[in-house]
């Protein structure tokens, strides 16, 4: 009935990538490795990543009309990836400065080019993609009314999942649509940010200092508490992801820990996005949270034994022998 598992919409970057022995401070120079150029992008990291696993997946996202938007579209194309719904032009293609450090933590700052033209009117003339996926994922590295317009584009009986990556405020229309809401700590912390009511919990006066604000559960507290205090902002459920430590899932009184598999970092860059594509894909088959988690944790930790974003996302075959 539906030709995509996964509708992925969101941004693609060309990841310029420079090894540090230590990120700089404020005023600082440092000097690093060689430049790496890869693919990357939130959006089309989630769409490769569910694709190399073999979920039937497209991607909407806007490239610019040059060679960084070519590196994209081959990327994409190469893991199987329908990049019917990717448009070209009216600027540069997004761009991610990154650092990477020798424990494989990153830093990085995008300059969002064409992703920030991805509009509204482009989900719109999209309506068939929509129509044809089980689940659709969706970040915020493209502009928030585009992100709302997606959420009111998902064909009833399909399934939104939302990673608010980089955190931004988010309308209780889009909060009450995701199902599950999956954050990392910045990312709850950002969202519990603000008034204890959850009314306005993340207008941009009261969160705009990512992380900082009043909010009950936002300054400590464990991820349980995190998770409960996000649930009751709206979303049917709910995912924390721990780092090495795995992931937490909540969709409704209870929470359970998914821990992961220990693996030796290299670069942690696109993990978050291989974790929620697989957890996406797979909660479109059918499984439980708990089940989709466990299997998204395995693909995560694959994901940070190799250098780059795209490039580091592993094949069933890989996850098997994890
Ligand atoms: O989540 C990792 C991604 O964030 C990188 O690929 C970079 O492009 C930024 O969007």
């Amino acid at each position: 009935m539906h030709d995509y598992d996964l509708l992925v919409v969101g941004s693609a970057n060309a990841d310029l990538v420079i090894g540090v022995d230590r990120r700089p401070g404020p005023g600082e120079t440092v000097l690093g490795s060689d430049l790496a150029v890869h693919p990357g992008g939130k959006g089309a990291n989630q769409a490769a990543a569910a694709a190399r696993l073999g979920a039937r997946t497209a991607l909407l996202a806007r490239v610019g009309d040059d060679a960084h938007g070519r590196l994209l579209l081959e990327s994409q194309r190469s893991a199987g990836v329908d990049t019917v719904g990717v448009l070209a032009g009216g600027a540069p293609t997004g761009v991610a400065l990154i650092t990477v450090d020798p424990s494989g933590d990153n830093s990085i700052v995008v300059s969002p080019g064409a992703n920030a033209r991805l509009t509204p009117e482009d989900v719109r003339a999209a309506a068939s993609l929509f129509h044809a996926s089980r689940v659709v994922s969706v970040q915020l590295e493209i502009p928030p009314e585009t992100v709302a317009e997606v959420v009111r584009n998902v064909a009833p009986g399909s399934r939104l999942v939302l990673n608010p990556s980089p955190p931004a405020p988010l309308p209780a229309e889009v909060l009450a649509a995701c199902d599950p809401l999956v954050v990392n700590e910045h990312e709850a912390r950002f969202i519990l940010g603000g008034p204890a009511d959850g009314s306005a919990g993340n207008s941009p006066g009261a969160a705009g200092a990512a992380g900082a604000a009043a909010g009950p559960a936002a300054d400590d507290g464990s991820p349980e508490e995190w998770a409960r205090a996000l649930l009751s902002l709206g979303p049917r459920s709910v995912v924390v992801t721990l780092g090495a430590e795995g992931a937490l899932v909540s969709a409704g009184g209870d929470c359970v820990r998914v821990p992961s598999v220990r693996v030796s970092a290299v670069d942690t860059t696109g993990a978050g996005d291989a974790f929620t594509a697989a957890l996406a894909w797979r909660l479109g088959r059918g499984e439980d949270l708990e089940t989709a988690a466990a299997f998204a944790v395995r693909v995560g930790a694959a994901a940070v034994t190799k250098e780059g974003a795209q490039a580091s996302f592993p094949t069933m075959e890989e996850i098997k022998a994890l």
